[in-house]
């Protein structure tokens, strides 16, 4: 490796650093991680490999630049070496050294490529939770050739636990805020999932809509919290069983605003507001709290009035029993063009009917 070549690597780890760090989602840092990895050592095949450190089993996270069959093992047991490398690390391993002398010989006879593969250590404060693992036979590297590779795994193992955390910090959030809104829902006469519902039939939706992950995650928040509001209404109008006198009605039909004013003091929830906020909007612009129409509705909103209704006709209330899904769906066809979105009821009807849900 020439002089060139040392800052031409150095200036490609500077760029994946970079790259790693502009996105938080798992699986698009292990892609990028896996494409950086590829072009900076020059090799097409790339191993990622997590560790169970109680169990000492490796399982294979993903082989970039592999045909399936070409890895017929995704674990591999008694890594009782391990430990050694943790010791050494910042050192380049190889599976001779991880593996027991016998497994390595049957592991190495259907997948010859390990025999001439490295890996880094990927580890967060000293302790070892996988390895990068890089193939290529037609070389050998150089010695700042691997320093750089052992950089690169460093690299990756912060890159991939900050995206792991930041999942983890999501996935409490989402618990929490599912929590919050089945407490508030349990004061309802409503029977209890319904929020949990509510998301699922507006996922249902959004996947048939191809909707990005972060439009889905916005959604599933949403849909979640879409009746927050109703922590603000008192619960002689919420719990009231018949009907609501006029004045009831409007201080009932108040709760998507106070929803949206609650999601207000969180500036991270700006996205998850139009969903909260207009789910009661119909599409011939008769609904509110604004009476907006048609595709003014935001998209967010017209899929959760789709997915509310659905579950409220679907399910038992103390004053009617709840009609079965196919009915349930006649009755969203029917009021296509006046309540819901007549293209979304559309994908709904569809994607309930080919999920064999009726
Ligand atoms: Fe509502």
């Amino acid at each position: 490796m020439n002089k060139k070549e040392v800052i031409d690597s150095l200036r490609s780890l500077h760029d994946l650093s970079k790259a790693i760090n502009s996105t938080l989602n798992v699986e698009e840092v292990v892609e990028m991680i896996e494409k950086k990895t590829s072009s900076l050592m020059r090799t097409n095949r790339v191993l990622i490999l997590l560790l169970d450190r109680t169990k000492k089993v490796l399982t294979l996270h993903s082989a970039f630049g592999f045909d399936e069959e070409e890895v017929p093992v995704k674990n591999f047991y008694n890594i009782k070496a391990f430990d050694h490398c943790i010791v050494h690390k910042g050192m380049v391993i190889t599976m001779e050294e991880i593996l027991p002398e016998d497994d390595y010989r049957e592991y190495t006879a259907s997948m010859p490529f390990l025999s001439d593969m490295v890996f880094a250590p990927l580890e967060i404060k000293g302790e070892a939770y996988g390895l990068l693992g890089i193939s290529d036979r037609k070389r050998k590297y150089s010695a700042i050739e691997l320093e750089i590779f052992c950089a690169l795994g460093s690299q990756a193992s912060v890159a991939i636990e900050n995206a792991s955390l930041y999942r983890r910090l999501k996935d409490t959030f989402i618990h929490t805020a599912s929590a919050l809104a089945e407490a508030i829902n349990s004061r309802d006469p409503y029977t209890g999932g319904h929020t949990k519902r509510v998301k699922e039939y507006s996922l249902k939706i959004a996947d048939a809509l191809d909707f990005l992950e972060e439009e889905k995650e916005n959604l599933k928040l949403a849909a979640i919290l879409h009746d927050i509001g109703k922590i603000g209404i008192d619960d002689a109008i919420l719990r009231k069983v018949g009907h609501l006198s006029g004045e009831e009605e409007v201080i009932m039909q108040k709760h998507p605003e106070i929803g949206a004013r609650i999601l207000s003091f969180a500036d991270e929830m700006g996205d998850v507001m139009p969903g909260v906020c207009y789910h009661h909007e119909w599409y011939d612009g008769s609904g509110y709290p604004e009476g907006l129409e048609g595709e003014e509705i935001p998209i967010q909103a017209r899929i959760i009035a789709i997915a509310d209704a659905f579950d409220a006709l679907t399910t038992n209330r103390p004053y009617r029993k709840g009609i079965d899904m196919a009915g349930a769906l006649e009755e969203l066809i029917e009021k296509g063009g006046s309540q819901f979105d007549p293209f979304l009821v559309e994908i709904f009807c569809k994607t309930m009917r080919e999920g064999g849900e009726l």
